[in-house]
Protein backbone atom coordinates (compact mmCIF):
# COMPACT_ATOMS: atom_id res chain seq x y z
CA UNK A 1 0.00 0.00 0.00
CA UNK A 2 1.20 3.50 -0.72
CA UNK A 3 2.71 5.63 1.94
CA UNK A 4 -0.15 8.55 0.68
CA UNK A 5 -2.97 5.69 1.28
CA UNK A 6 -1.61 4.68 4.83
CA UNK A 7 -1.99 8.52 6.07
CA UNK A 8 -5.18 8.86 5.09
CA UNK A 9 -6.00 5.23 6.42
CA UNK A 10 -4.72 6.39 9.46
CA UNK A 11 -6.54 9.82 9.40
CA UNK A 12 -9.50 8.33 9.19
CA UNK A 13 -9.09 5.23 11.69
CA UNK A 14 -7.97 8.09 14.30
CA UNK A 15 -11.33 9.77 13.71
CA UNK A 16 -13.31 6.71 14.04
CA UNK A 17 -11.95 5.58 16.64
CA UNK A 18 -12.10 8.77 18.53
CA UNK A 19 -15.92 8.71 18.12
CA UNK A 20 -15.95 5.32 19.15
CA UNK A 21 -14.51 6.66 22.54
CA UNK A 22 -12.00 5.29 25.20
CA UNK A 23 -11.26 1.65 24.81
CA UNK A 24 -9.46 -0.68 27.10
CA UNK A 25 -5.77 -1.78 26.13
CA UNK A 26 -5.54 -4.56 28.34
CA UNK A 27 -6.51 -8.37 27.23
CA UNK A 28 -8.90 -9.16 30.00
CA UNK A 29 -7.84 -12.10 31.96
CA UNK A 30 -10.81 -14.56 31.06
CA UNK A 31 -11.38 -18.73 32.25
CA UNK A 32 -13.87 -20.18 30.47
CA UNK A 33 -15.86 -23.48 32.18
CA UNK A 34 -13.86 -26.57 30.57
CA UNK A 35 -16.33 -28.09 28.33
CA UNK A 36 -14.47 -30.43 26.46
CA UNK A 37 -15.95 -33.69 27.64
CA UNK A 38 -19.08 -32.23 25.99
CA UNK A 39 -18.17 -31.97 22.54
CA UNK A 40 -20.20 -33.75 19.65
CA UNK A 41 -17.56 -36.07 17.94
CA UNK A 42 -19.88 -35.93 14.88
CA UNK A 43 -19.48 -32.79 13.83
CA UNK A 44 -19.35 -33.09 10.07
CA UNK A 45 -21.87 -35.84 9.65
CA UNK A 46 -24.99 -34.26 8.41
CA UNK A 47 -25.70 -29.97 7.93
CA UNK A 48 -29.05 -29.62 9.55
CA UNK A 49 -31.90 -27.84 8.22
CA UNK A 50 -33.45 -24.86 9.08
CA UNK A 51 -36.36 -22.15 7.80
CA UNK A 52 -36.01 -18.85 6.92
CA UNK A 53 -39.93 -16.76 7.05
CA UNK A 54 -43.30 -18.18 7.87
CA UNK A 55 -46.22 -20.00 6.49
CA UNK A 56 -46.65 -19.29 2.41
CA UNK A 57 -42.93 -17.48 2.98
CA UNK A 58 -41.10 -20.16 4.64
CA UNK A 59 -37.58 -21.51 2.87
CA UNK A 60 -36.19 -24.33 3.82
CA UNK A 61 -32.10 -23.85 3.90
CA UNK A 62 -29.19 -25.59 5.12
CA UNK A 63 -28.18 -24.58 8.60
CA UNK A 64 -25.32 -22.35 6.86
CA UNK A 65 -25.11 -21.00 3.53
CA UNK A 66 -22.21 -20.21 1.25
CA UNK A 67 -21.28 -16.55 0.62
CA UNK A 68 -19.75 -16.94 -2.61
CA UNK A 69 -18.98 -13.24 -3.20
CA UNK A 70 -14.91 -13.76 -2.56
CA UNK A 71 -14.43 -16.70 -4.74
CA UNK A 72 -13.93 -13.27 -7.49
CA UNK A 73 -14.89 -10.03 -5.83
CA UNK A 74 -13.06 -8.04 -3.38
CA UNK A 75 -11.43 -10.51 -0.76
CA UNK A 76 -8.07 -10.01 -2.24
CA UNK A 77 -6.66 -12.34 -4.96
CA UNK A 78 -8.72 -13.72 -7.36
CA UNK A 79 -8.50 -17.62 -7.02
CA UNK A 80 -7.90 -19.87 -9.46
CA UNK A 81 -11.74 -20.02 -11.34
CA UNK A 82 -12.07 -23.75 -11.59
CA UNK A 83 -11.21 -24.31 -8.17
CA UNK A 84 -13.94 -21.85 -7.28
CA UNK A 85 -16.41 -23.88 -9.06
CA UNK A 86 -14.84 -27.33 -7.73
CA UNK A 87 -14.90 -25.21 -4.20
CA UNK A 88 -19.29 -24.44 -4.36
CA UNK A 89 -19.65 -27.75 -6.03
CA UNK A 90 -17.68 -29.42 -3.21
CA UNK A 91 -20.30 -27.42 -0.67
CA UNK A 92 -23.15 -28.81 -2.79
CA UNK A 93 -21.92 -32.35 -2.21
CA UNK A 94 -21.72 -31.35 1.83
CA UNK A 95 -25.09 -30.34 2.07
CA UNK A 96 -25.28 -26.73 1.67
CA UNK A 97 -28.04 -26.03 -0.34
CA UNK A 98 -27.75 -21.63 0.33
CA UNK A 99 -25.77 -19.77 -2.08
CA UNK A 100 -25.47 -16.03 -2.08
CA UNK A 101 -24.56 -13.68 -4.57
CA UNK A 102 -25.69 -10.50 -6.30
CA UNK A 103 -25.92 -8.76 -9.56
CA UNK A 104 -23.21 -5.71 -8.11
CA UNK A 105 -20.78 -8.48 -7.31
CA UNK A 106 -17.96 -7.57 -10.12
CA UNK A 107 -20.82 -6.52 -11.63
CA UNK A 108 -22.06 -9.63 -13.03
CA UNK A 109 -18.74 -11.72 -12.22
CA UNK A 110 -19.86 -13.71 -9.33
CA UNK A 111 -23.15 -14.72 -10.80
CA UNK A 112 -21.70 -15.69 -13.92
CA UNK A 113 -19.16 -17.99 -11.83
CA UNK A 114 -21.85 -19.20 -9.59
CA UNK A 115 -24.35 -20.09 -12.93
CA UNK A 116 -21.02 -21.59 -14.03
CA UNK A 117 -20.57 -23.98 -10.67
CA UNK A 118 -24.26 -24.33 -9.85
CA UNK A 119 -26.32 -24.08 -12.41
CA UNK A 120 -26.89 -27.97 -13.28
CA UNK A 121 -28.03 -28.15 -9.47
CA UNK A 122 -30.80 -25.71 -10.00
CA UNK A 123 -32.91 -28.13 -8.74
CA UNK A 124 -31.10 -29.96 -5.46
CA UNK A 125 -30.07 -26.29 -4.23
CA UNK A 126 -30.93 -22.25 -3.97
CA UNK A 127 -29.38 -19.24 -5.07
CA UNK A 128 -30.14 -16.27 -3.68
CA UNK A 129 -29.00 -12.88 -5.60
CA UNK A 130 -30.05 -9.11 -5.65
CA UNK A 131 -30.88 -6.23 -7.32
CA UNK A 132 -31.51 -2.49 -6.13
CA UNK A 133 -28.10 -0.78 -7.81
CA UNK A 134 -27.95 1.56 -11.35
CA UNK A 135 -25.04 -0.64 -13.39
CA UNK A 136 -23.39 1.78 -16.16
CA UNK A 137 -20.57 1.10 -18.02
CA UNK A 138 -19.51 -1.79 -15.76
CA UNK A 139 -19.75 0.14 -12.54
CA UNK A 140 -22.57 0.66 -9.99
CA UNK A 141 -23.17 4.43 -9.80
CA UNK A 142 -25.95 4.39 -7.27
CA UNK A 143 -29.27 3.17 -5.72
CA UNK A 144 -31.97 2.14 -8.15
CA UNK A 145 -35.09 -0.26 -6.94
CA UNK A 146 -37.46 1.21 -9.70
CA UNK A 147 -40.00 -1.40 -10.48
CA UNK A 148 -38.72 -1.61 -14.65
CA UNK A 149 -35.24 -2.15 -12.86
CA UNK A 150 -36.23 -4.63 -10.36
CA UNK A 151 -37.71 -6.20 -13.26
CA UNK A 152 -34.63 -6.47 -15.75
CA UNK A 153 -32.09 -7.41 -12.97
CA UNK A 154 -34.75 -10.55 -12.20
CA UNK A 155 -34.23 -11.62 -16.21
CA UNK A 156 -30.74 -10.98 -16.32
CA UNK A 157 -29.75 -12.39 -13.08
CA UNK A 158 -31.63 -16.00 -14.10
CA UNK A 159 -29.93 -16.05 -17.44
CA UNK A 160 -26.39 -15.79 -15.73
CA UNK A 161 -26.99 -18.15 -13.13
CA UNK A 162 -28.65 -20.58 -15.39
CA UNK A 163 -31.88 -20.58 -13.43
CA UNK A 164 -35.92 -20.16 -14.04
CA UNK A 165 -36.66 -19.21 -10.86
CA UNK A 166 -35.34 -17.10 -8.21
CA UNK A 167 -35.42 -18.56 -4.68
CA UNK A 168 -35.02 -15.50 -2.54
CA UNK A 169 -34.35 -12.09 -4.31
CA UNK A 170 -33.09 -9.51 -1.89
CA UNK A 171 -33.46 -5.58 -2.40
CA UNK A 172 -29.72 -5.00 -1.82
CA UNK A 173 -29.41 -1.28 -0.48
CA UNK A 174 -32.52 0.73 0.35
CA UNK A 175 -33.58 3.31 -2.73
CA UNK A 176 -34.80 6.42 -1.03
CA UNK A 177 -36.37 7.57 -4.35
CA UNK A 178 -38.44 4.73 -4.45
CA UNK A 179 -41.52 4.03 -1.86
CA UNK A 180 -40.52 0.52 -0.38
CA UNK A 181 -44.29 -0.46 -1.46
CA UNK A 182 -42.86 -0.10 -4.73
CA UNK A 183 -40.45 -1.95 -4.36
CA UNK A 184 -42.07 -5.36 -2.21
CA UNK A 185 -45.24 -4.56 -4.86
CA UNK A 186 -42.49 -5.34 -7.95
CA UNK A 187 -41.26 -8.38 -6.26
CA UNK A 188 -44.76 -10.11 -5.37
CA UNK A 189 -45.94 -9.39 -9.12
CA UNK A 190 -42.81 -11.56 -9.76
CA UNK A 191 -43.73 -14.18 -7.16
CA UNK A 192 -46.98 -14.39 -8.58
CA UNK A 193 -45.55 -14.52 -12.29
CA UNK A 194 -43.42 -17.49 -11.46
CA UNK A 195 -40.28 -15.88 -11.64
CA UNK A 196 -39.33 -15.23 -8.09
CA UNK A 197 -40.04 -17.23 -5.00
CA UNK A 198 -39.59 -15.26 -1.66
CA UNK A 199 -38.40 -11.83 -0.93
CA UNK A 200 -35.55 -10.52 0.99
CA UNK A 201 -34.12 -7.36 1.99
CA UNK A 202 -30.44 -6.22 3.14
CA UNK A 203 -29.47 -3.46 5.93
CA UNK A 204 -33.28 -1.60 6.04
CA UNK A 205 -34.33 -0.40 9.22
CA UNK A 206 -37.24 -1.91 11.59
CA UNK A 207 -39.53 0.52 10.17
CA UNK A 208 -38.71 -0.11 6.61
CA UNK A 209 -39.09 -4.14 7.06
CA UNK A 210 -42.65 -3.29 8.41
CA UNK A 211 -43.88 -1.44 5.61
CA UNK A 212 -42.23 -3.93 3.21
CA UNK A 213 -43.63 -6.87 5.04
CA UNK A 214 -47.51 -5.80 4.85
CA UNK A 215 -47.13 -6.05 0.96
CA UNK A 216 -45.60 -9.07 0.19
CA UNK A 217 -44.35 -11.02 3.27
CA UNK A 218 -40.45 -10.83 3.97
CA UNK A 219 -38.50 -14.45 3.72
CA UNK A 220 -34.90 -12.94 5.19
CA UNK A 221 -33.55 -9.98 6.13
CA UNK A 222 -29.95 -9.79 5.12
CA UNK A 223 -27.54 -7.95 7.18
CA UNK A 224 -24.10 -7.43 8.69
CA UNK A 225 -24.20 -9.49 12.07
CA UNK A 226 -21.12 -11.12 14.19
CA UNK A 227 -19.26 -10.94 17.06
CA UNK A 228 -17.72 -7.85 16.08
CA UNK A 229 -21.30 -6.11 15.06
CA UNK A 230 -24.34 -6.75 16.82
CA UNK A 231 -26.31 -3.59 16.24
CA UNK A 232 -29.25 -5.53 14.56
CA UNK A 233 -29.89 -6.93 18.07
CA UNK A 234 -31.59 -3.77 18.66
CA UNK A 235 -34.28 -3.83 16.64
CA UNK A 236 -33.56 -5.96 13.28
CA UNK A 237 -33.62 -9.29 15.04
CA UNK A 238 -36.62 -8.20 17.67
CA UNK A 239 -38.94 -7.46 14.57
CA UNK A 240 -37.77 -10.51 12.89
CA UNK A 241 -39.25 -12.65 15.03
CA UNK A 242 -42.16 -10.93 15.81
CA UNK A 243 -43.30 -11.13 12.31
CA UNK A 244 -42.34 -14.13 11.77
CA UNK A 245 -39.17 -13.27 9.06
CA UNK A 246 -35.40 -15.47 8.92
CA UNK A 247 -32.28 -13.39 8.95
CA UNK A 248 -28.98 -14.13 7.14
CA UNK A 249 -26.14 -12.33 8.43
CA UNK A 250 -22.95 -11.79 6.25
CA UNK A 251 -19.49 -11.08 6.67
CA UNK A 252 -20.03 -13.71 9.74
CA UNK A 253 -16.64 -13.71 10.79
CA UNK A 254 -16.20 -10.26 10.61
CA UNK A 255 -14.79 -10.48 6.55
CA UNK A 256 -11.68 -12.81 7.74
CA UNK A 257 -10.80 -10.48 11.21
CA UNK A 258 -12.45 -13.03 13.25
CA UNK A 259 -10.78 -15.95 12.24
CA UNK A 260 -7.11 -14.90 13.69
CA UNK A 261 -6.13 -15.05 9.77
CA UNK A 262 -5.66 -10.90 9.92
CA UNK A 263 -3.33 -8.49 12.32
CA UNK A 264 -1.82 -5.41 11.95
CA UNK A 265 0.80 -6.74 9.38
CA UNK A 266 -1.66 -7.99 6.61
CA UNK A 267 -1.38 -6.73 3.68
CA UNK A 268 -3.84 -6.31 1.71
CA UNK A 269 -3.98 -7.25 -2.11
CA UNK A 270 -4.33 -3.90 -3.60
CA UNK A 271 -6.53 -4.70 -6.81
CA UNK A 272 -9.50 -6.62 -5.46
CA UNK A 273 -10.07 -6.17 -1.91
CA UNK A 274 -12.07 -2.97 -0.81
CA UNK A 275 -11.48 -3.82 3.27
CA UNK A 276 -8.11 -2.03 2.82
CA UNK A 277 -9.79 1.09 2.73
CA UNK A 278 -12.24 0.33 5.53
CA UNK A 279 -11.74 1.91 9.10
CA UNK A 280 -11.80 -1.50 10.92
CA UNK A 281 -9.16 -2.82 8.58
CA UNK A 282 -6.61 -0.38 9.27
CA UNK A 283 -4.37 -1.31 11.34
CA UNK A 284 -4.53 0.62 15.04
CA UNK A 285 -8.07 -1.10 14.56
CA UNK A 286 -6.69 -4.36 13.83
CA UNK A 287 -4.49 -4.34 16.79
CA UNK A 288 -6.44 -2.75 19.13
CA UNK A 289 -9.42 -5.24 17.85
CA UNK A 290 -6.95 -8.44 18.18
CA UNK A 291 -8.46 -8.87 22.31
CA UNK A 292 -11.94 -9.83 20.80
CA UNK A 293 -9.84 -12.62 18.73
CA UNK A 294 -8.35 -13.72 21.44
CA UNK A 295 -10.89 -14.43 22.93
CA UNK A 296 -12.16 -16.40 20.32
CA UNK A 297 -8.99 -17.81 20.34
CA UNK A 298 -9.23 -18.73 24.48
CA UNK A 299 -12.63 -19.90 24.02
CA UNK A 300 -12.36 -22.36 21.36
CA UNK A 301 -8.58 -23.68 22.60
CA UNK A 302 -10.71 -25.41 25.29
CA UNK A 303 -13.24 -27.09 23.27
CA UNK A 304 -10.84 -27.98 20.11
CA UNK A 305 -12.27 -25.41 18.09
CA UNK A 306 -10.90 -22.46 15.88
CA UNK A 307 -12.00 -18.83 16.47
CA UNK A 308 -13.78 -19.01 12.74
CA UNK A 309 -15.39 -22.20 14.46
CA UNK A 310 -16.48 -20.05 17.89
CA UNK A 311 -17.38 -16.64 15.63
CA UNK A 312 -20.00 -19.34 13.62
CA UNK A 313 -21.22 -21.46 16.65
CA UNK A 314 -22.33 -18.23 18.09
CA UNK A 315 -24.43 -16.47 15.73
CA UNK A 316 -25.84 -20.25 15.12
CA UNK A 317 -26.69 -20.89 18.66
CA UNK A 318 -28.99 -17.27 18.77
CA UNK A 319 -32.00 -18.33 17.32
CA UNK A 320 -32.58 -21.43 14.82
CA UNK A 321 -34.48 -18.54 12.47
CA UNK A 322 -30.61 -17.47 11.88
CA UNK A 323 -28.23 -18.82 8.45
CA UNK A 324 -25.22 -17.33 8.54
CA UNK A 325 -23.34 -17.51 4.88
CA UNK A 326 -19.76 -17.56 5.47
CA UNK A 327 -17.61 -16.83 2.76
CA UNK A 328 -14.45 -18.95 1.83
CA UNK A 329 -11.99 -19.29 -0.99
CA UNK A 330 -10.33 -22.67 0.99
CA UNK A 331 -11.67 -26.08 1.09
CA UNK A 332 -10.27 -26.49 4.46
CA UNK A 333 -12.11 -23.47 5.43
CA UNK A 334 -15.36 -24.61 3.73
CA UNK A 335 -15.08 -28.19 6.08
CA UNK A 336 -14.03 -25.96 9.15
CA UNK A 337 -17.04 -23.47 9.00
CA UNK A 338 -19.72 -26.12 8.12
CA UNK A 339 -18.68 -28.35 11.03
CA UNK A 340 -20.14 -25.62 13.67
CA UNK A 341 -23.54 -26.56 12.11
CA UNK A 342 -23.16 -29.93 14.89
CA UNK A 343 -21.40 -28.26 18.30
CA UNK A 344 -22.78 -29.02 21.47
CA UNK A 345 -21.82 -26.24 23.61
CA UNK A 346 -24.48 -25.00 26.18
CA UNK A 347 -26.38 -21.90 26.39
CA UNK A 348 -24.24 -20.94 29.18
CA UNK A 349 -21.12 -21.13 28.03
CA UNK A 350 -22.11 -18.93 24.56
CA UNK A 351 -23.34 -16.73 27.02
CA UNK A 352 -19.94 -16.27 29.04
CA UNK A 353 -18.42 -15.63 25.81
CA UNK A 354 -20.84 -12.93 25.01
CA UNK A 355 -20.26 -11.03 29.11
CA UNK A 356 -16.61 -11.52 28.09
CA UNK A 357 -17.03 -10.01 24.50
CA UNK A 358 -19.48 -7.17 25.34
CA UNK A 359 -16.21 -5.76 27.60
CA UNK A 360 -14.52 -4.95 24.82
CA UNK A 361 -14.95 -1.69 22.70
CA UNK A 362 -14.65 -2.56 18.60
CA UNK A 363 -12.44 0.47 17.40
CA UNK A 364 -13.12 1.58 13.72
CA UNK A 365 -16.26 1.96 11.91
CA UNK A 366 -17.37 -0.84 9.70
CA UNK A 367 -17.88 0.82 6.83
CA UNK A 368 -16.23 3.92 5.40
CA UNK A 369 -19.07 7.03 5.75
CA UNK A 370 -20.32 6.77 1.64
CA UNK A 371 -21.41 3.69 2.59
CA UNK A 372 -22.61 3.93 5.66
CA UNK A 373 -24.93 6.26 4.52
CA UNK A 374 -26.79 3.77 2.41
CA UNK A 375 -27.35 0.88 5.39
CA UNK A 376 -30.45 2.17 7.95
CA UNK A 377 -29.00 0.34 11.42
N1 LIG B 1 -25.94 -8.04 1.63
C1 LIG B 1 -24.81 -7.40 1.70
O1 LIG B 1 -24.75 -6.17 1.69
C2 LIG B 1 -23.53 -8.19 1.81
C3 LIG B 1 -22.33 -7.53 2.14
C4 LIG B 1 -21.17 -8.29 2.25
C5 LIG B 1 -21.22 -9.67 2.04
N2 LIG B 1 -22.39 -10.27 1.71
C6 LIG B 1 -22.48 -11.73 1.49
O2 LIG B 1 -21.93 -12.39 2.64
C7 LIG B 1 -20.92 -13.31 2.24
C8 LIG B 1 -19.83 -13.39 3.30
O3 LIG B 1 -19.39 -12.10 3.66
P1 LIG B 1 -17.86 -11.61 3.70
O4 LIG B 1 -17.05 -12.28 2.66
O5 LIG B 1 -17.95 -10.13 3.69
O6 LIG B 1 -17.40 -11.98 5.15
P2 LIG B 1 -17.03 -13.29 5.98
O7 LIG B 1 -17.76 -14.46 5.47
O8 LIG B 1 -17.20 -12.89 7.39
O9 LIG B 1 -15.48 -13.42 5.73
C9 LIG B 1 -14.91 -13.95 4.57
C10 LIG B 1 -13.42 -13.94 4.76
O10 LIG B 1 -13.09 -14.78 5.87
C11 LIG B 1 -12.14 -15.74 5.51
N3 LIG B 1 -12.53 -17.01 6.14
C12 LIG B 1 -13.73 -17.63 6.09
N4 LIG B 1 -13.72 -18.75 6.83
C13 LIG B 1 -12.48 -18.85 7.35
C14 LIG B 1 -11.85 -19.78 8.20
N5 LIG B 1 -12.48 -20.84 8.65
N6 LIG B 1 -10.55 -19.55 8.54
C15 LIG B 1 -9.89 -18.47 8.10
N7 LIG B 1 -10.43 -17.55 7.29
C16 LIG B 1 -11.71 -17.74 6.91
C17 LIG B 1 -12.17 -15.85 4.01
O11 LIG B 1 -10.86 -16.08 3.55
P3 LIG B 1 -10.48 -17.47 2.80
O12 LIG B 1 -11.04 -17.32 1.44
O13 LIG B 1 -9.01 -17.48 2.86
O14 LIG B 1 -11.14 -18.57 3.58
C18 LIG B 1 -12.66 -14.48 3.56
O15 LIG B 1 -11.63 -13.60 3.26
C19 LIG B 1 -20.43 -12.77 0.90
O16 LIG B 1 -19.86 -13.80 0.12
C20 LIG B 1 -21.69 -12.22 0.30
O17 LIG B 1 -22.41 -13.27 -0.35
C21 LIG B 1 -23.54 -9.55 1.62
Amino acid sequence: MKNSKKNSNRRSFLKSSALLGAFALTVPAVSFSNSAENLNKKRINKIPMRTLGKGKSAFKVSALGLGCMGANYHRGRVPNRQKMIELMQEAVEMGVTLFDTAEVYGPYINEELVGEALGKFKNKISVTTKFGFDIQNGKSVGQNSRPEQIRKVAEESMKRLKIDVIDLFYQHRFDPNVPIEDVAGTVKDLIQEGKVKHFGMCEVSADVIRKAHAVQPLTAIQSEYSLMWREPEKEILPVCEELGIGFVPYSPVGRGYLTGMLNDQWEFYPQNDMRQDWPRFQPEAMKENYKLVQLLIDFGHERGLTPAQVALGWLLNKKEWIVPIPGTTKFAHLHENMATTNLDISDQEWQDLENEVAKIEIVGDRYPAEQQKQVRN
